[in-house]
Formats: C-alpha cells, sequence, structure tokens
C-alpha cells in the first residue's frame, strides 16, 4: 500500500474481507447485531483458500483486499477471516495503515474470539481447529495466553475444509471423513479438551457435521457473536470511527470470482438475494 492513489474522504460502509464465502459467518452476525450500518463485504473467491499460503502472499493478498476496501469508501475494515488476522493484520496496522491514511482502522478477530474463553473452560485445556497457517502462526496459544496464561492450547491444522464449503462439497457424505480425523486428531492428543474453537470462519458450515464427532460435553466455540459483540463495543468506545460508518441498511458484495456463482451460493447462505458485483482489485 502506497499513497500513490486518491482515497475517497468521508463516511462509507464497513468493510468486511474474507477470503472467500466464510467471512459471510461474521457478516450475518454483525449485520444482525446492528443493522442499521451500510456494509460491503469482499470475498477474494478467486484466490481462495489462503490458508496453505505463505506469510508474504497472504499479506500482498490482504493488503490488496484492505486497499480496495478502502478505495470503496471503507474507513472501517474488518478482517473477517483467522488466517489474514494471523498473518496479516499486525504489518498492516503497523507499517501500511501509517502510511495510506492513519485515521482508518483495520480490526481482526482472533482477540474477540478468545477474550471469554476463560469463562468456557471448565478444565482449562482448549483446542483449535482452523487452516495450517493460522495454527502455525501460534495466534490462538498467543493470544489466550494473554489473556489466560494457565490455559494449555492444543491447534490442529484440517487444510481441506475450507475448500469443502468453498466448493459446496460440506454436506457430501465424503466431508465426514475429513471432518472425523481432524476432530479425533484434536481430542486424542489432549483428551481434558473441554472446550473447541472453531478458528476458521468458514467452519460454522460444517458445524452440524463436526457436532457429530465431538462429544457432547465439550462446548464448541464459533465466532461471529463474539466478534459482532466486540464490534458494537468498540464502535461505542470510538465515537470518531463510529460518526464516519453510514447508517443505510445497505450491504454490497464483492467477488473476485463470478458474481453470479457469489450471488447464487451467498443467497442461498445468508436466506435472502444479494446483490454482487465481480471486481478486480
Ligand atoms: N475463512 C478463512 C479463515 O478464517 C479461511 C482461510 C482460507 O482461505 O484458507 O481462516
Amino acid at each position: 500500500m502506497g499513497t500513490n492513489y486518491k482515497l475517497p474522504q468521508g463516511p462509507g460502509p464497513i468493510g468486511i474481507f474474507d477470503s472467500g464465502y466464510g467471512g459471510l459467518t461474521i457478516y450475518q452476525e454483525i449485520q444482525r447485531l446492528m443493522p442499521q450500518y451500510d456494509y460491503l463485504y469482499l470475498g477474494d473467491n478467486a484466490r481462495t483458500p489462503y490458508g496453505s499460503r505463505s506469510f508474504d502472499v497472504v499479506y500482498e493478498f490482504t493488503r490488496q483486499s484492505v486497499r480496495y476496501l478502502f478505495q470503496s469508501g471503507c474507513q472501517l475494515v474488518v478482517l473477517a477471516c483467522n488466517t489474514a488476522s494471523a498473518k496479516a493484520l499486525r504489518s498492516i496496522q503497523q507499517i501500511d495503515l501509517p502510511v495510506m491514511d492513519p485515521r482508518r482502522r483495520v480490526l481482526g478477530i482472533i482477540r474477540p474470539t478468545v477474550e471469554n474463553i476463560g469463562e468456557i473452560t471448565k478444565t482449562n485445556h482448549v483446542g483449535v481447529l482452523a487452516t495450517d497457517g493460522t495454527i502455525k502462526s501460534l495466534s490462538y496459544p498467543l493470544e489466550i495466553r494473554k489473556l489466560y496464561p494457565s490455559i494449555h492450547v492444543t491447534g490442529e491444522a484440517c487444510p481441506l475444509w475450507v475448500p469443502l464449503v468453498e466448493t459446496s462439497e460440506y454436506s457430501s457424505p465424503g466431508a465426514d471423513y475429513f471432518i472425523k480425523k481432524h476432530v479425533d486428531n484434536l481430542l486424542n492428543r489432549d483428551p481434558l479438551i473441554d472446550t473447541i474453537i472453531l478458528g476458521c470462519t468458514h467452519y460454522p458450515l460444517l458445524l452440524e457435521k463436526i457436532e457429530k464427532y465431538v462429544p457432547s460435553n465439550v462446548k464448541i466455540v464459533t465466532q461471529g457473536a463474539a466478534v459482532a459483540a466486540s464490534l458494537k463495543e468498540y464502535l461505542t468506545r470510538h465515537p470518531e470511527i463510529e460518526g464516519l460508518c453510514t447508517r443505510g441498511s445497505n450491504s454490497c458484495f464483492c467477488t473476485t470470482e463470478s458474481e453470479d456463482k457469489f450471488r447464487e451460493r451467498a443467497s442461498v447462505f445468508l436466506h435472502q438475494p444479494v446483490k454482487a458485483q465481480t471486481v478486480i482489485i
């Protein structure tokens, strides 16, 4: 991100970014809690999945996506993608924002997800299911330890779960094999786990199947509600940012892939018609 282009000033929609459809699970909860704002969702479906890509590539793709959302008028962008939050958030906040426009904000979703985890686990043993990139970044254990030093965190990478969602194969019988495999791996590595965080925004679409293989005494934590509550609180604490979010109750969806495909899948998922547009970022 450099200064070689002009950013529109003034209020705009809240930007929500994911590598694909997964961020819709976050958008849905944010929009439900705060329907008064305008939202602009960007899915980088042409380059999904991000989970197995290197730090530099995820950083560059995320940077381009944030820049697109800024150029489209967003003053505040939520990275509704754990992989991007783990690998790109800090660099964007520390390196890019000061150069581009220090008044704009980019927020991640890992911190809000773990804020209350200490009140949920009784054994102090927490599992995280996420992409390879998120697990290898160690962002979850690091964030949890900052708040709850006595919690023991075990991570399990599930490299095929995002492709199952992106290709709409997640309800097929074949999906069960890969879901059971990673749930079993996690629980075998630490049988004391009583709380599992779904640390990827695509995974709520697999929830029904994940629940089949997780014992009933283990709590499964999804991210949408926690991220939405945290964003609401953030906007209350930062009226200078809140004042830059337009209030027209409109949502627009952009994708780097086919707009027809995105519109069809997103509409089924969100249970309402969506306007989608293909964009080059
Ligand atoms: N929804 C993204 C996440 O939360 C998926 C990453 C990917 O594209 O692999 O990590």
